[in-house]
């Protein structure tokens, strides 16, 4: 009888908690945004996610026995702003800068199912977890798939479609898959400049 009066106890300050984080936070982003354990998930403020985005965390992994637990932090900073179908998927450390500047369709990811072939299914591997940091004032363009342990630096470009296998210093435009670095930008004369190929 007890057990049954905690769990409705924890349920609605669980929701009240939920409730909260989502007035604070999200009261920019569309209402179609999905969190999984939001405890983990620390903004700045001035978030904008656009429609049927996600961002997902995970503290356990229970197809290993026993259970892997994990640690997501995911940090996004202040005046984010993600068009829509954002997927951020954490179980490590994912940090976001400030000002940036996500467009459709970009995928997020920081672990790898361990990559043994000798289990049954990927799935019964440990997750293989390497942070990500995305610079301050970074651009992701469309369709862009950001793949764990890269850093992206400040300012960077990610032109559309690429797949983002290695860290890109700031400063940078870097396309394709594997992504990499066309043009640098030079300050003195302000211009982006070719990389010799
Ligand atoms: C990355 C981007 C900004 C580059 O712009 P740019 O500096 O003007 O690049 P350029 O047009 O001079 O192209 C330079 C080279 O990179 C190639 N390139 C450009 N963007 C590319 C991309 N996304 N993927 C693969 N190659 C690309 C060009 O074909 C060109 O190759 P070449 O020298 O062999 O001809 C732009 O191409 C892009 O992808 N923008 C993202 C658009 C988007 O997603 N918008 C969403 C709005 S939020």
């Amino acid at each position: 009888m007890l057990g049954w009066a905690k769990k409705i106890i924890y349920r609605f300050l669980f929701h009240r908690k939920r409730k909260r984080f989502i007035e604070t936070y999200c009261r920019n982003c569309a209402s179609t945004l999905q969190l999984r354990e939001f405890e983990y998930i620390h903004p700045s403020g001035d978030l904008f996610i656009g429609e049927n985005s996600q961002l997902l965390c995970w503290s356990a992994y229970n197809s290993v026995q026993p259970p892997q637990q994990l640690s997501p932090n995911l940090r996004i900073g202040k005046n984010f702003h993600a068009t829509r179908n954002l997927t951020i998927q954490c179980a490590g450390n994912i940090t976001i800068g400030d000002d940036v500047l996500v467009a459709s369709d970009v995928f997020i990811i920081n672990y790898n199912h361990g990559l043994s072939p000798l289990t049954a299914s990927y799935l019964e591997n440990k997750l293989d977890v390497s942070e990500v940091v995305i610079g301050n004032g970074v651009w992701l363009g469309n369709n862009v798939v950001v793949l764990p342990g890269v850093h992206i630096g400040d300012k960077t470009i990610i032109g559309a479609g690429s797949v983002v296998t290695r860290d890109v210093p700031p400063y940078s435009i870097a396309v394709g898959n594997p992504a990499k670095v066309i043009k640098k930008y030079n300050n003195k004369t302000q211009q982006w400049e070719n990389i010799d190929k």
